[in-house]
């Protein structure tokens, strides 16, 4: 099938037919109004594509998630996230020289600019992480103007790359610190990426953070498992922004505005708030469920539902597990959790949910885990942490 044909009125018109690396049958109508004057409408992009990507495949029905060919468990059971974000960027699983490399440009720009580190006091103690680290990655366009224009230089990119991803980790770990009044804690160039983001937030001058080696697996998940999600709310704010030659950290930051909200990202606090919720209002698990079926204040069942998976989400079940030994470990009540496990066990078999494809997504259990690592959430004020 190399076409599909569109009949309006009197006409009939001949559309190019995309074929994906799995089979999947695209329509492109990106000349339809050239070729006829009429536009296409799809609220919400609900099923639309904005460019043709080889990174990553999602079967919504089967509940298939692929990065660059690798199944998200594979990766997920062998993989770490440095390698998985290489793996990402240039297609392949990279050679352990090209992961030497990488993990050295990692370290080479894990500082912040002095300058950058300034602006935290500007920002109210308890102001929103999202908007902190959103302004922090804008800001560091001011301190790279050799990154704002990178075209197809390979160098050029690869450093921008490495310089965004091991950034970040020192952006939030410093507004957490600031937020708690601490000081800024230097990254260690032996350590490794996640647990250097664990040190530089829990460290004290005088009192080494100790990492465990679970806490440090189940970071690598949650940022492997959100590593890439097709074209997405945020996925395609960057790719918005920088379509108009907005330049990378501009891009990104519009990115993590994006992600900011309870629908998308933020999703993992909503779900922790209706948890915490469900537990101190002591209302039952079996009411909770009836008032979202009623659509009550239109409140929903937060961490359920996704807009590709209409099966189960391959990500939540992997830190359904994770979750569980994780508060084991911590020696923290599974209150929390036993309510969330309640929650999708009545949602699983409930007719409401079952006939609109509703399961937990990835922020079902990811806000759990976070908040027994001790990671303040998005919108609590960090203070409420102290
Ligand atoms: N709880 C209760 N009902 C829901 C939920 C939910 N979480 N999600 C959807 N519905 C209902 C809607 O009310 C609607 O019902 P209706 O047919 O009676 O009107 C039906 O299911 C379809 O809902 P849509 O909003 O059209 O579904 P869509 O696929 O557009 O939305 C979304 C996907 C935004 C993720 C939605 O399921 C939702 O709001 N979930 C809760 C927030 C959440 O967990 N977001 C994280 C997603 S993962 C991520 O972004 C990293």
């Amino acid at each position: 099938m190399n076409n599909a044909r569109l009949t309006i009125g009197e006409r009939e018109i001949s559309l190019p037919v995309i074929i994906g690396t799995e089979n999947e049958t695209a329509i492109d109508v990106s000349k339809l109004r050239e070729q006829t004057g009429v536009i296409t409408l799809d609220d919400g992009f609900a099923n639309t594509g904005s460019c043709t990507s080889s990174i990553t495949y999602i079967d919504g029905d089967k509940g298939i998630l692929r990065y660059r060919g690798y199944p998200i468990e594979e990766l997920a059971e062998k993989s770490t996230f440095v390698e998985t974000a290489w793996t990402i960027i240039w297609g392949r699983l990279p050679s352990s020289d090209e992961l030497r490399r990488f993990s050295m440009l990692l370290t080479e720009h894990e500082l912040l600019h002095e300058g950058l580190r300034h602006h935290y006091n500007g920002f109210p103690v308890d102001a929103p992480p999202m908007a902190i680290l959103s302004a922090m990655i804008n800001s560091m366009s001011c301190y790279h103007h050799e990154l704002l224009r990178i075209q197809d230089d390979e160098g050029l990119f690869e450093e921008a790359a490495a310089r965004l991803i091991s950034k970040v980790r020192t952006v939030a770990a410093a507004a957490y610190k600031m937020s708690m009044g601490r000081p800024l804690i230097y990254a260690v160039p032996e350590y490794g990426y996640v647990h250097n983001f664990l040190h530089m937030m829990f460290s004290l001058p005088n009192r080494p953070y100790t990492a465990d080696p679970d806490i440090v697996k189940a970071l690598n998940l949650i940022l492997i498992l959100h590593a890439d999600h097709e074209q997405n709310c945020s996925t395609s704010t960057v790719r918005m922004v920088a379509s108009g030659g907005a330049n990378l950290f501009a891009s990104v930051s519009a990115g993590v505005c994006a992600l900011w909200g309870h629908l998308h990202g933020g999703a993992n606090q909503a779900v922790v708030e209706m948890l915490e919720k469900i537990r101190t209002e002591h209302c039952s698990v079996r009411d909770f469920v009836e008032k979202v079926k009623r659509k009550e204040n239109g409140v929903k069942l937060m961490g359920f539902g996704h807009r590709v998976y209409k099966n189960f989400d391959p990500r939540s079940q992997i830190l359904r597990e994770i979750a569980r030994k994780i508060l084991q470990k911590q020696g923290q009540s599974d209150e929390i959790l036993d309510i969330a496990q309640e929650l999708a066990d009545l949602a699983l078999h409930d007719d409401y949910f079952i006939q609109r494809k509703l399961y937990p997504n990835v922020d079902f259990y990811s806000g759990i885990i976070l908040r027994a690592i001790g990671i303040p959430l998005m919108v609590n004020p960090p203070a409420a942490f102290k």
